[in-house]
């Protein structure tokens, strides 16, 4: 890999938590390659914050938005990705991320993804009841599509932003 050349944008995926934002940023600065966040760009072209985009319009509306921000900035240059944790799961999304990008999935277990989301009221989706078994459900039904991303690096709670980037480096070598 040649710092400031990528032959492909890296598509950081996997669920709320893996730490797809904080470590897509240290490696695109790694990198030397532009940084983009589907959820960043989908709040400011809306002017809106997350929650309110799904209180006002609708998840519906919300996924369409990502899709269509994620095909373009696809498109546009290439760099890291960072996606929302439900960009993965439709079979259109995958197909525009795997035909633009290498999607690297950041597998977390259960309880890590628990421990840095539940300070968090920034994810409509875990706004329930019982966030722990909402997102337990969500963790059940989305890691076999996760699955399907081109690499897996492993975050576990000890490891550094720093040492994900190393990780994430040594499985695109
Ligand atoms: C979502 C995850 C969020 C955001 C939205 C929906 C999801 O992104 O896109 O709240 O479906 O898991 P993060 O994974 O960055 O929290």
């Amino acid at each position: 890999l040649v710092p400031g050349q990528l032959k492909k944008t890296i598509v950081m995926v996997g669920m709320m938590g893996a730490g797809k934002t904080a470590v897509g940023r240290a490696l695109a600065a790694r990198l030397n390659v532009p940084f983009l966040d589907s959820d960043h760009e989908i709040e400011s072209a809306a002017n809106l914050t997350i929650p309110e985009i799904f209180a006002r319009d609708g998840e519906p509306f919300f996924r369409q938005k990502e899709r269509q921000i994620i095909s373009r900035l696809l498109e546009k240059e290439r760099g890291v990705l960072s996606t929302g944790g439900g960009a993965f799961l439709s079979e259109e999304n995958r197909r525009i991320i795997t035909n633009g990008g290498v999607s690297v999935w950041l597998q977390a277990d259960l309880q890590v993804l628990w421990n840095r989301v539940k300070h968090r009221d920034t994810r409509p989706l875990l706004r329930t009841e019982n966030p722990y078994a909402t997102l337990r459900s969500l963790y059940d039904a989305r890691v076999p599509l996760y699955a399907l991303a081109d690499l897996q690096v492993v975050s576990d709670g000890r490891a550094s932003i720093e040492t994900m980037v190393d990780r994430v480096l040594q499985s695109l070598r």
